[in-house]
């Protein structure tokens, strides 16, 4: 839709007129008003606003619509008549899920014209691992433990976002999530407090740079608060049951790095805690986050979560639903159309106050200064920007970069990788080998159906004229219950495939072939929201394929394309070799092939422990040692009678086509005061015959304490580039910060006494050094 440019301007001009008056109006009200964009100047700028307001438009500043934007209006179910006339009325603090310059603009302009106040809306979207340009899915981004490399791809996103007229993410998800069952376990940084920690920090600066009024920046959500990732048995949206330590040693540490951070908003979760839905947490959202962590950031509920509390059997209507939700902090109503329709009554009756409604609009306009959109509305407005700034060449290369570095290799027997690029033949084989689309995975944004490279295609493009490339599909994935490129969201998919006459085709031409590149794991959709499995092995005939297919030619190489920790237990029996490939994005096909063919050695390491069994889940590494503590050696009743009880492929792990060994662990001294500290050093050495990168890990454990302790834990690393037979000294300094835990007086304390520290390349390490911790 295009609006002539005159009357583009002259909106513009009459909206700054009227919003120079607005100020004015204020700055006489308020005379400490100053000229400059500072923190204090922000804080002045939303009292003069707020000073300004009725109360039906702070209500309306707390409601979040989705909608879908044409010429005729929002096209969402809850009524677009009625969102028309609430944003005319300037009744609606934000919009999700209006994209494109066109409709952002369009919308706005609604408020713009009609409301009273012209107090613009937010534009929010959830841009998870790319907006266009398709990233690896966060889970996979997050095997590259490379900070800055997941900072930028977070800048780029934000860059492409706001170039497309959007001003928040719903990202990053930092959810410590250890049940490979739950769909969204790739959608986060794995199962590790620490690295979600850093990880999350590193994609707020990256979406929200240092500088939110940037028009190349935009605001990140920490989300979900609190508790999402530990639903039982994996099954979405599920009950958490954890005590109130595990809470805070496990589960909020990611939340209170984002807080520090700066992070400008969170969303609330869906699960009940301990009985408590975290919409309706009051000691969470308002006590910890609010108070104790004194965070001014905007605290928005996730879709329809505040209605949900009925379903929950906590609120007794919505009217009940919306007093506990305000009261207990969550300031912005996504989609459960309460805060519009009972908050008013409910301040009326005393059920809730106005200084708690006050505090929420705050948070709302605060965000509003901060971007930037009480200046121009429309700043983030410009057809030029959308065309010229998103899915570039530059912004793929850079994808390329990620997706290469994301890739974790399991297996390598006999290297067999990497490949030589001369190679005779090649037979490319699987339900994934030449499908455009998973590798897009499911938070795609706006990324485009069938737009990824494949594998074929990345392999086709890399090798030489006179190698032969065979490709057969051998079996399918799924069977399509929609139209391809239709809305997956609500469809779910089904994997009963009995269609076996591809298997003979696939067999011949890994018969004829040198290696074949056997491309199986999961369909975008098995992942993501809504996409809980019991069963975390290959699905449809993947089995008799991968079968079939190593009868045929010992040389399999398995390309897994997936989007959570799989059953991998019979392909790594017989697969020479694993590269672990995730959903890469759009660059999928060329970045596999850059660590197929060598251009790039792997260096991806776990972010996730790897089951021998789906009967082993939850499972990860930083575990407590229970009272009859398990041992490989001999038989105790605390493992599993049919399975072994740790990893397949363990927290932190990953191969390199070099090797790396460890030695000369050191510690500078074995005794540290509570609040000095203590270096650790190890020197890493490059024992083969190639460059590599190796991420050096450094775990500690807490061996006695006020409450059980973990068996270890993740507490630094570094990625490190060493060339061939080079070696290097990293050091980490061990301090409080480190050390210290919720303990049993509910109170963040370093306890005296004795600590192990591990470094290697895993968490299965066995170098180790131990010192005090004295009084
Ligand atoms: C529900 C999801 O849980 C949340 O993460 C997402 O941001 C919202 N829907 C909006 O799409």
């Amino acid at each position: 839709m295009k609006i002539s440019t005159t009357i583009f301007y002259t909106a513009i001009v009459s909206l700054k007129l009227s919003l120079i008056a607005l100020l004015f109006s204020s700055t006489v009200n308020n005379p400490n008003v100053k000229p400059s964009s500072s923190t204090n100047d922000i804080e002045q700028k939303v009292d003069s606003v707020l000073a300004l307001m009725r109360l039906n438009e702070k209500i309306g500043q707390l409601v979040q619509y989705s909608g879908g934007w044409d010429a005729t209006g929002p096209t969402s179910s809850q009524g677009d008549q009625h969102k028309l006339e609430k944003l005319k009325r300037g009744e609606v603090g934000s919009m999700l899920n209006v994209t494109s310059v066109a409709s952002i603009r369009e919308t706005q302009k609604i408020v713009m014209d009609n409301s009273r106040l012209k107090i613009p809306l937010i534009f929010a979207y959830d841009v998870i691992h790319g907006y266009k340009t398709i990233f690896p899915i966060p889970l996979g981004e997050s095997a590259s433990w490379d900070l800055e490399l997941m900072q930028k791809s977070a800048e780029i996103a934000a860059k492409e976002s706001a170039a497309s007229g959007l001003h928040w993410t719903f990202a990053p998800m930092i959810d410590v999530s250890r049940d490979a069952r739950w769909g969204r376990v790739m959608e986060g940084a794995g199962e590790d407090p620490f690295l979600n920690s850093k990880i999350g920090v590193a994609r707020i600066k990256g979406f929200q740079g240092d500088d939110l009024s940037s028009e190349f920046t935009i605001a990140a959500c920490a989300k979900h608060f609190a508790g999402y990732g530990f639903g039982e048995a994996g099954r979405d949206y599920n009950t958490v049951n954890i005590g109130v330590h595990e809470l805070h040693n496990t589960i909020l540490p990611p939340f209170k790095a984002a807080a520090e951070a700066g992070v400008a908003t969170f969303m609330n979760s869906f699960n009940d805690i301990d009985g408590i839905p975290a919409t309706g947490d009051k000691v969470l959202q308002r006590d910890l986050l609010k108070g104790e962590w004194n965070w001014s950031g905007l605290m928005v509920s996730d879709w329809g979560s505040i209605g949900e509390m009925i379903a929950h059997g906590y609120a007794r209507d919505k009217k009940h639903a919306t007093e506990i939700a305000l009261n207990a902090g969550s300031d912005m109503d996504m989609e459960s159309y309460a805060y519009e329709a009972h908050l008013e009554a409910l301040l009326n009756e005393n059920k809730i106050s106005i200084e708690h409604i006050d505090d929420a609009v705050r948070r709302v306009l605060r965000l509003k200064f901060e971007l930037g959109l009480f200046d121009d509305p429309y700043k983030y407005c410009d057809e030029e920007r959308e065309k010229n700034e998103v899915y570039t060449p530059e912004n793929l290369a850079f994808a390329r970069e990620v997706a290469k570095k994301s890739i974790v290799l399991l297996k390598n027997d006999n290297k067999i990788l990497p490949l030589s690029k001369d190679i005779k033949s090649i037979a490319v084989i699987g339900p994934l080998a030449n499908d455009k689309d998973s590798p897009l995975g499911n938070w795609r944004g706006k990324g485009e159906y069938n737009s990824a490279v494949s594998l074929l295609e990345g392999v086709k493009g890399m090798v030489g004229k006179n190698t032969k490339v065979y490709y057969e599909k051998g079996v399918d994935l799924t069977i399509p219950t929609v139209e391809p490129g239709a809305n997956q969201f609500l469809h779910p998919l089904k994997f009963n495939t009995t269609d076996a006459s591809g298997i003979p085709a696939a067999v011949a031409a890994a018969k004829k072939a040198d290696v074949v590149l056997l491309a199986i794991g999961e369909n975008a959709y098995q992942t993501g929201e809504g996409r809980s499995q019991v069963d975390i092995g290959f699905a449809g005939l993947q089995n008799e394929l991968l079968e079939a297919i190593y009868k045929a030619n010992k040389n399999v190489v398995i390309v897994l394309m997936n989007g959570r920790p799989m059953d991998l237990s019979r392909a790594s029996e017989i697969a020479p070799s694993i590269l672990e490939c995730w959903h890469l994005g759009s660059e999928s096909g060329n970045a596999i092939a850059d660590v197929l063919f060598g251009d790039y050695n792997p260096s991806g390491k776990l972010p996730v422990s790897f089951p021998h069994h789906v009967g082993q889940e939850p499972l990860y590494y930083n575990q407590k040692n229970t009272g009859r503590p398990f041992s490989q050696n001999h038989v105790t009743f605390s493992g599993y009678r049919d399975a072994p009880k740790g990893a397949l492929y363990p927290f932190g792990f990953g191969l390199s086509y070099t090797t790396f060994e460890y030695a000369d662990l050191k510690l500078d001294q074995t005794e540290m005061a509570a609040d000095g500290e203590i270096k650790v050093s190890v020197t890493v050495k490059n024992t083969g015959n190639v460059d590599g990168e190796e991420v050096v890990q450094m775990y500690i454990r807490d061996l006695v304490g006020s409450l059980v302790r973990p068996i270890k834990e993740l507490k630094g690393f570094e990625k490190i580039s060493l060339k061939a037979g080079d070696s290097k000294t990293v050091s980490f300094t061990i301090n409080a910060e480190l050390l210290q835990f919720y303990t049993a007086n509910n109170k963040w304390e370093v306890e005296p006494g004795a600590f192990n520290v591990w470094i290697g390349g895993d968490s299965t390490t066995k170098l180790k050094a131990s010192f005090n911790v004295v009084p």
